[in-house]
């Protein structure tokens, strides 16, 4: 990427601007995260509610001493084992955290991510950047530019990296003392960390009914048309249907249209393609409703569940 776009973004950043930009898991929707005003303009241009708060990105391990207070060395030193990577970890925060990035809660998500267009973008702002995925609330996440441009079309700026990598969004924990919680699945799982966890500390993956973040709600990633999930080989589909599968394993008749995540039940380019997929879907007309194949739920496959399901969330009793 030319420097001088990354230049460009980072002066909008500074003046209180938004700019689109690449990570390796989604685009997010980046804003100063120490300017309150800046902030807000993220919640209105994704007409997300203000309860549902948001991710701080940094470039430089020092910062997690900014915005957390008082970060343990056993926390640092698991944040070194991820980052740059697709985990956030969810600390008590700082004063310097405005409430509006938080959504008024006394802790904050923050992540390192490990795509080098933002981390430049983050050092040349010069400030750490809130940023949730760059969609319109609870529609489906964007892994390139042109996604971002559909649903985000006045974004002041958009930084152009190509595809994401990873594809769906950053594994998110939590650590308060010594517990630390799993609440979000991503391509980092609950064994990756439990393996990764300082002596002393004790790990929860169990899913709790309250809501701890909105990102956890059962609807949500939903593309603008029905979305139906299928198990098995044997599906009657109506006319103009669209099917998304994951391997060659299954072969449907009369079909609109077929997009390939992969052609071997591969979790990561399914991950890495899932999004892209239900695009495709989204922007064809003559595609009225989607069928989805469902993955097996270990390993990386928990979290493809997890935007699958909650993609299809508001069809499923329709069904
Ligand atoms: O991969 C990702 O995480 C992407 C890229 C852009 O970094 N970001 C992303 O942000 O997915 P967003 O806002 O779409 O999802 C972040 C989730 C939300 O569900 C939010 O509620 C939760 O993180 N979250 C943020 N701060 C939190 C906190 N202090 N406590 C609990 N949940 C939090
Ligand atoms: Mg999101």
């Amino acid at each position: 990427m030319d420097q001088n776009q990354i230049e460009v973004a980072a002066q909008i950043i500074k003046s209180g601007g938004l700019v689109a930009f690449p990570t390796e898991t989604v685009y997010g929707l980046g804003a100063n995260a120490l300017n309150p005003f800046a902030v807000a303009k993220i919640f209105e241009l994704k007409e997300r509610p203000t309860f549902d708060p948001l991710i701080v990105h940094i470039a430089d391990f020092d910062d997690l001493y900014i915005l957390a207070d008082n970060p343990s060395e056993s926390v640092i030193a698991l944040a070194k084992k991820f980052w740059p990577g697709p985990l956030t970890i969810v600390l008590p925060k700082s004063k310097l955290v405005p409430d509006i990035v938080t959504s008024g809660l006394q802790t904050v998500g923050i992540r390192m991510p490990n795509n080098e267009i933002a981390l430049q973008l983050i050092e040349k702002s010069g400030c750490p950047i809130a940023a949730p995925s760059a969609n319109k609330f609870g529609k489906l996440s964007p892994v390139n530019a042109k996604h971002v441009k559909k649903q985000l079309p006045n974004v002041d700026y958009i930084l152009d990296g190509g595809d994401t990598a990873v594809g769906i969004e950053s594994t998110i924990i939590s650590v308060e003392g010594n517990v630390c919680k799993m609440l979000r699945p991503g391509i980092i799982n609950a064994e990756d960390i439990e393996k990764a966890l300082p002596d002393g500390f004790i790990f929860s993956n169990e899913k709790t009914e309250k809501m701890v973040a909105p990102g956890l709600l059962k609807s949500h990633y939903s593309p603008a048309k029905p979305l139906y999930i299928f198990n098995g080989d044997e599906i009657q589909i109506p006319k103009s249907s669209g099917v998304i599968l994951h391997g060659e394993n299954v072969f449907i008749e009369n079909a609109q249209k077929t997009v390939y995540t992969s052609k071997n039940y591969n979790h990561h380019e399914i991950a890495a393609n899932l999004f892209s997929a239900l695009h495709a879907m989204e922007e064809d007309e003559s595609v009225k409703q989607i069928f989805i194949e469902a993955v097996n739920c270990v390993g990386l496959g928990i979290a493809i569940m997890d935007r699958i399901n909650k993609a299809a969330y508001q069809y499923q009793s329709k069904q």
